[in-house]
Formats: C-alpha cells, sequence, structure tokens
C-alpha cells in the first residue's frame, strides 16, 4: 500500500478551511526568513500559499543573508508582541553567523507552530503536547488516516534531530509504541531496523534504506529530502526495492512532505484558538 501523503493533506486542508470557517477566527502566520536561499525562499512561498487557501492571513519577514543573531531576535520580539500574530516560523536552515538555539528560544512559547521551543519540546516529552513539530506530527495524521496501528508495535525512528527525530520518537511513545531511535553511533543499525514494524527514516541519505533492512510487512516512512544523480527528488529508502517487502509506504514526493505544511497550518489555527481563550 502506497500512503498517499498528498491526498491526506488535501483531505485535512479542506476540512481545516472549514473549521477555521466556522470559528469565526481570523489566525495568522508570520514566517521569518533570514537571506536567499532558494529552498528555503520556495518552502516558505509554499506555506504563504497554504495559508491563502485554508483562510489563515500570513506576513513575511525577509532580512538580509549578513543579519545579526540580534537583529533576528528583534524581528521575533517584536512578532511575540504583536497581538495580530498567532504564529512563528523562523525558517531553518539560518546562516551560519545566526545563533540558532538562541532564536528558536527567542519565539514565544504560545506562538511556536513549529514546535521547537524547549517548553513544547517538554510538554511533548512529558506525553501532554501542546505544538509537536510539524513533520512528525504529519506523520502520525497519515498513521491514523491509513489506521495503522501504533499502540504495542516496535517502531525503529533513524535520526536524532530536534525537528523530526527525537519528537517522532516522542510522538510514537506516547501512542504506545516500543519505541527506539537509532543514529550514526547505533551498532547493527540493520539489526535493529529489521525488528520494525514501523521504520521511520530520517537520514537524508540517498537510498540509505535496502529491502535487507525492512521485515516483511512493515510500514516505512521516508522523510529524506535528497536529489540523485539525475536531480531528481528522492528519499531515504530505495523505493521500487523496498515496496516489494513493505506493507505500506510512503513516497518521495507526494508522501511526508505535504504533511509538514499541513500540520503547520492545524497548528496556527491551535494558537489563534488558545490565544482566543
Ligand atoms: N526547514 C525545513 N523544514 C522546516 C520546518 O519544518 N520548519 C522550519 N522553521 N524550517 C524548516
Amino acid at each position: 500500500m502506497i500512503l498517499d501523503g498528498k491526498a491526506v493533506s488535501e483531505k485535512r486542508l479542506e476540512l481545516l478551511k472549514e473549521k477555521i470557517e466556522e470559528s469565526g477566527l481570523y489566525p495568522r502566520l508570520a514566517t521569518v526568513i533570514v537571506g536567499e536561499d532558494p529552498a528555503s525562499k520556495l518552502y516558505v512561498r509554499m506555506k504563504h500559499r497554504t495559508c491563502e487557501r485554508v483562510g489563515i492571513g500570513s506576513i513575511g519577514i525577509e532580512l538580509p543573508e549578513d543579519a545579526s543573531t540580534e537583529r533576528v531576535l528583534e524581528a521575533v520580539t517584536r512578532l511575540n508582541n504583536d497581538p495580530d500574530i498567532n504564529g512563528i516560523l523562523v525558517q531553518l536552515p539560518l546562516p551560519s553567523q545566526v545563533d540558532t538555539t538562541r532564536v528558536i528560544n527567542a519565539v514565544a512559547p504560545g506562538k511556536d507552530v513549529d514546535g521547537f521551543h524547549p517548553y513544547n519540546l517538554g510538554r511533548l516529552l512529558a506525553g501532554d503536547p501542546v505544538f509537536a513539530p510539524c513533520t512528525p506530527q504529519g506523520i502520525m495524521t497519515i498513521l491514523e488516516e491509513y489506521r495503522i496501528p501504533i499502540q504495542g508495535q516496535r517502531a525503529v525512528v533513524v535520526g536524532r534531530s530536534i525537528d523530526v527525530g527525537r519528537p517522532m520518537a516522542a510522538l510514537l511513545l506516547n501512542a504506545d509504541a516500543t519505541v527506539t531511535i537509532c543514529h550514526s553511533k547505533t551498532k547493527k543499525i540493520e539489526d535493529e531496523m529489521r525488528g520494525a514494524d514501523i521504520l521511520v527514516s530520517a537520514v537524508g541519505r540517498l537510498k540509505f534504506v535496502r529491502p535487507e533492512m525492512v521485515k516483511e510487512g512493515a510500514t516505512v516512512i521516508d522523510v529524506g529530502i535528497n536529489y540523485d544523480e539525475q536531480g531528481k527528488l528522492c528519499g531515504d529508502v530505495d523505493f521500487e526495492a523496498v515496496r516489494e517487502r513493505a506493507g505500506a509506504i510512503t513516497p518521495v514526493p507526494g508522501g511526508v512532505g505535504p504533511m509538514t505544511i499541513a500540520t503547520l497550518m492545524e497548528n496556527t489555527f491551535k494558537a489563534a484558538r488558545l490565544s482566543a481563550c
């Protein structure tokens, strides 16, 4: 079975649009982008377009490539203090002179629709999340939509980043999976991966997941964004080979990616609802 993230995201966005209309609220998202990275600019444009589609207002703050940490913090503080803004998204990665941790920590937790602030990561780890990071939360939505059982299942997450691996593991644990996190120093990583009923790869390496690492019938979630020799967008999973063994698998593109933006929209509406009460 192919897990069609694009279709799930379309369904969720339509539903969200109705909910926003019914609420009478006008949620607003602010994005902050530093520099001219074309991929980042494209992602931010897609986020603004999706906002418009579902009835969320959005503003974009663009800072120059050489902006200092202080300059970025100033922009974040202004947005924190702006009662018309419900959600703040600082597009990552930031240029190397900017202290990313200070910037993430400066976002007001109630407006942290990316879920990267330590307060929100702490709430997630405590099993009482408010805003969970959009990519792993979007993956949970795919699993839910396709009724893939999680409780009691063995889940293996490959990658331990703040935005994907760690929160993914916390979300799966909160849903009562038995969770293992693997990373570059894991011994016999293939053995760990082969034990997974749900395998999530967030490594960033082309054809990292081969069929011999996948249990027959497993659910395989591919978070990778890589480009092959022809410049074609590919995930971490050797898709054609692994799909024969997997019970369910997300493609790249059209799998996890669209769910990240849909979840950002859901988080922004949630921020608006929470600030209204
Ligand atoms: N860069 C790549 N993905 C993301 C994301 O989910 N949020 C932010 N802020 N930056 C990103």
